[in-house]
């Protein structure tokens, strides 16, 4: 585990007390994990757009990347349609991937829930194979837990 992604917590909470808008959180959400876990090429958000029934692309750190995904496809969709995480070691070996940077190897997915719904998945990618462990989930859970504290999902649905 890396010393600066355990404290990614009490970072978000602090740093999110005071803002409201769901894009300048979100923004910065992604900045701070892209800034706190080494050997990661893509950190960012799909968010659930309920007109369109798909995930829209959020604010992220790293190459431009797929817009649109559907619930069930790839890791970002499966981890929806679940609403649990998944930790993926080798993404060639994940049926149905979505490769939106060829230098990606690994990757994890974290949803981020607000009152019982999956509102966005969180996706960091990874250039190193088998980059994420259980302990990256725990913490990455309770950012994501954090984060959704500080959502104003109904300013966030104005956006669909
Ligand atoms: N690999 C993801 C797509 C998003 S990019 O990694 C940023 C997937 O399979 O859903």
């Amino acid at each position: 585990m890396d010393h600066l992604s355990s404290i990614v917590v009490d970072q978000i909470d602090a740093l999110l007390q005071d803002e409201h808008n769901p894009i300048t959180n979100l923004s910065n959400a992604a900045a701070l994990i892209n800034d706190s876990f080494s050997h990661i090429n893509w950190a960012g958000f799909y968010l659930y757009n309920p007109n369109s029934s798909e995930l829209d692309l959020g604010p992220f750190q790293g190459k431009v990347a797929c817009m649109h995904i559907k619930p069930g496809s790839g890791v970002v969709g499966t981890s929806f349609d679940k609403a649990e995480a998944i930790i993926v070691p080798d993404v060639h070996a994940f049926a149905g991937h979505i490769a939106c940077d060829a230098a990606s190897n690994s990757e994890i997915v974290i949803p981020v829930t607000v009152e019982g719904q999956t509102i966005a998945i969180l996706d960091i990618d990874s250039p190193e194979l088998d980059r994420f462990n259980d302990e990256d989930r725990e913490i990455l859970t309770a950012f994501a837990t954090q984060l959704a504290k500080h959502l104003d999902v109904k300013a966030l649905t104005t956006l669909y």
